[in-house]
């Protein structure tokens, strides 16, 4: 019999500050399929959190549920982001209440440029960082900003996609594998970005296939198979864990 180490015992013995954004026991459905089975961790006000597993753990399913898309439906858990009851909501109101998602696709709204892209994230309020603001953060986005979005290189439209949940006042930003591919060189430029930008106070929790780029930019690191946590703890540990590397993130 293969008994498998439990790396998540003792997963709660670092913690000592409380928790900004908080994910309990959440379990969710796809119609009937049940893929979220009881994921719960914590992330700390500032702190970047690389959500990691191998493919179909449940990473994005997790993201979504958190942002309280309609699909995967949450059934029981519950999910508070700076005292604020996410569970309770729709994506429309956890939007408001400081929760963005990047997604994969990055969707990119054709036809609009640049500008009209970042401009329509500000069409309602809580507006976030200004216009100016975010192309000294991204140049290449102000120096194409009568570009039409659709047509940026890939690396491009994700600091667009990146740029543009900053436009509205957030208190999580959630990435979904924002350097599926992107060149070395562009994720490195990306990845200065998150750390500017967690300088500037948000919280990030970054998914990723390129689990080392991930775990070198981020504090902690939660870990999932089959739609449950299996390790939480420091990124570092998992660079220095091989077994744990090899077991479920196969790197
Ligand atoms: N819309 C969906 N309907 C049914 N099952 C889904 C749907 N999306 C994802 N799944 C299943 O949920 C599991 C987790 O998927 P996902 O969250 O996308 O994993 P990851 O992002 O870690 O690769 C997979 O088995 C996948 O097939
Ligand atoms: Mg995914």
């Amino acid at each position: 019999m293969n008994v498998k180490p439990d790396f998540s015992k003792g997963r709660n013995l670092a913690e000592t500050a409380p928790a900004f954004l908080s994910v309990w026991d959440i379990h969710a459905y796809y119609g009937e399929s049940y893929i979220v089975q009881g994921v719960d961790f914590n992330v700390h006000e500032g702190e970047i959190l690389a959500l990691l597993g191998r493919n179909g753990a449940g990473k994005t399913s997790t993201l979504r549920a958190i942002a309280r898309l309609d699909n995967p439906a949450i059934t029981h858990g519950e999910v508070w982001l700076d005292h604020q009851p996410l569970h309770l909501m729709n994506s429309y109101k956890a939007a408001q209440a400081g929760i963005a998602l990047v997604p994969e696709d990055r969707r990119i709204i054709a036809g609009l440029t640049v500008e009209e892209n970042l401009k329509l994230a500000q069409i309602a309020p809580p507006i976030g960082w200004s216009i100016e603001r975010l192309y000294e953060l991204f140049p290449r986005l102000g120096e194409r900003r009568m570009q039409e979005g659709v047509t940026l290189s890939g690396g491009e439209q994700q600091m667009l996609a990146i740029a543009r949940a900053l436009a509205r006042d957030i208190k999580v930003l959630l990435l979904d594998e924002p350097y599926e591919g992107l060149a070395p060189v562009i994720v490195d430029e990306i990845e200065r970005t998150l750390r500017t930008i967690k300088e500037q106070g948000i919280t990030t929790v970054i998914v990723e296939q390129n689990a080392v780029r991930a775990l070198e930019l981020a504090d902690r690191s939660v870990i999932l198979d089959t739609g449950t946590v299996v390790f939480d703890g420091s990124a570092a540990e998992v660079l220095q864990n091989k077994e744990l590397r090899e077991e479920y993130l196969a790197i």
